[in-house]
């Protein structure tokens, strides 16, 4: 793909793939903005989409579109901006980070001349912590050095062989007669369900239920107080979505698409961060990040190097622009695809035909000089310092669909 992007002159082009509908692949930032806002009704997840993922996520907020969507987005979107799921997840992240920063050191330790493979403590990192902050408890992946945790192994199995469906012309057929990716896709899914059933179960005979920051206690405190939370949330202006009721199952899918959404994305991100970071070229980042931490920490009569605390974190600005930095060279999420609902033209003149698709090359834009400027495939994060080193956001950032950004 960054070949056919370089190849080719237009910032859009088609693929055809049997048995499917054109795909429009794009680089340009303007044809992204009208996707995701301009004309935003018009490209749901689609179909395609959604019925791959249907038996892991249901009808989940990452799967969803509609009325369906817009019921959890805006309970999610509340919840995201609320100060005590902030403080929860900062709070989470930051004990956990110090049992990732412990595993390293002592099951492979950095004095011997074993490597450490960070991308797999990473990986039990953000299983352990969305563990807590999803569901409000442990999934155990800090207990050994495999993330052994069956929890964490049946989701790996689920999230393969559901991404299986999309090169599987027979997947269905595979379904049906149970054979295969889809035996193995059946038996994670019913192993994930019963875990969750049973944190679900417990949880309604949670008398703190109300005080709880994870978010399954969240919606489902949510749920029980329906119509005084329908008048609070209305009234921050959202739209759409009705009542907020929901039912054990959609409570279990809406927690599994959390999972799912927040657990590889952030490994992944922190994963391509350390390594550009330990790049003898980049050096000089990791002496900016030190020495901020220890500016803001003897501004705060803390002293010494160390873990920030909730608000030092948000004055870290050079750290801020450091971690915009990996996301902008390795996007956890490279390509993202949208389907038109009705015929549109694209900003660029492309002509899409209702049902056809349009995939963004975020990790190709990355790499446009057009874009990003000379040094575009650099790690600088400078680019997001603004006047006196403040981190400036990018332009267009309120266009990116993630909660928690
Ligand atoms: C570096 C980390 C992350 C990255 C790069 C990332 C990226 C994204 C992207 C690109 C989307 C839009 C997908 C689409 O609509 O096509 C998305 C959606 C979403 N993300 Fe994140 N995400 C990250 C972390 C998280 C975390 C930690 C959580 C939750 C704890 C989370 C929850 C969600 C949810 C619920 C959605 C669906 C939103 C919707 O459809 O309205 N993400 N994310």
């Amino acid at each position: 793909m960054e070949n056919a992007a370089k190849i080719h002159p237009a910032t859009s082009f088609e693929v055809h793939i049997p048995l499917n509908p054109t795909m429009h692949l794009t680089t340009s930032t303007e044809n992204v903005k009208h996707v995701l806002i301009t004309k935003f009704d018009n490209y749901p997840k689609g179909p395609l989409w959604r019925d791959n993922f249907a038996d892991l996520l249901g009808e989940g907020i990452f799967n969803a579109d509609g009325v369906a969507w817009k019921k959890q987005r805006k309970v999610a979107s509340y919840e995201f901006s609320a100060k005590t799921l902030r403080t929860f997840m900062y709070d989470v992240f930051a004990k956990h980070s110090q049992q990732a920063l412990s595993v390293m050191k002592t099951e492979k330790a950095a004095s011997s001349s074993e490597l450490v493979d960070c991308q797999e403590v990473f990986a039990r990192y953000t299983l352990e912590s969305i563990g807590v902050i999803g569901f409000g408890c442990s999934l155990g992946a800090f207990k050994d050095a495999n993330v052994s945790a069956s929890f964490g192994d049946a989701f790996n199995l689920a999230t393969l062989h559901t991404a299986d469906r999309f090169v599987d012309p027979i997947w269905k057929l595979k379904r049906l007669l149970q054979i295969g990716s889809e035996k193995k896709l059946s038996a994670a899914i019913r192993q994930i369900q019963s875990f969750c059933s049973k944190v679900i179960a417990e949880r309604h005979q949670d008398k703190n239920l109300d005080e709880k920051a994870d978010l399954l206690s969240r919606f489902m405190s949510m749920s029980k107080n329906s119509t005084s939370d329908v008048n609070r949330i209305s009234s921050r202006g959202e739209e759409g979505g009705g009542e907020l009721e929901f039912s054990d199952k959609e409570l279990y899918y809406i927690i599994i698409n959390f999972v799912l959404a927040g657990r590889d994305t952030t490994a992944n991100s922190l994963t391509w961060t350390l390594w550009e970071l330990s790049k003898e070229k980049n050096k000089g980042c990791v002496d900016k990040i030190r020495e901020e931490n220890r500016e803001l920490r003897k501004d705060a009569g803390a002293g010494g190097e160390g873990l920030h605390d909730h608000d030092l974190i948000s004055k870290s600005h050079y750290l801020k622009s450091v971690i915009y930095e990996g996301l902008r060279l390795h996007p956890p999420v490279p390509v993202d695809i949208k389907e038109a609902e009705k015929d549109d033209v694209l900003p660029d003149g492309t002509i899409v035909k209702s049902g056809e698709r349009v995939m963004f090359l975020i990790w190709c834009m990355a790499r446009q000089k057009d874009i990003w400027g000379d040094g575009a495939e650099d790690f600088k994060p400078e680019r997001f310092l603004g006047e006196e080193g403040k981190f400036k956001a990018p332009e267009g950032e309120t266009a990116g669909r993630c909660p928690r950004s």
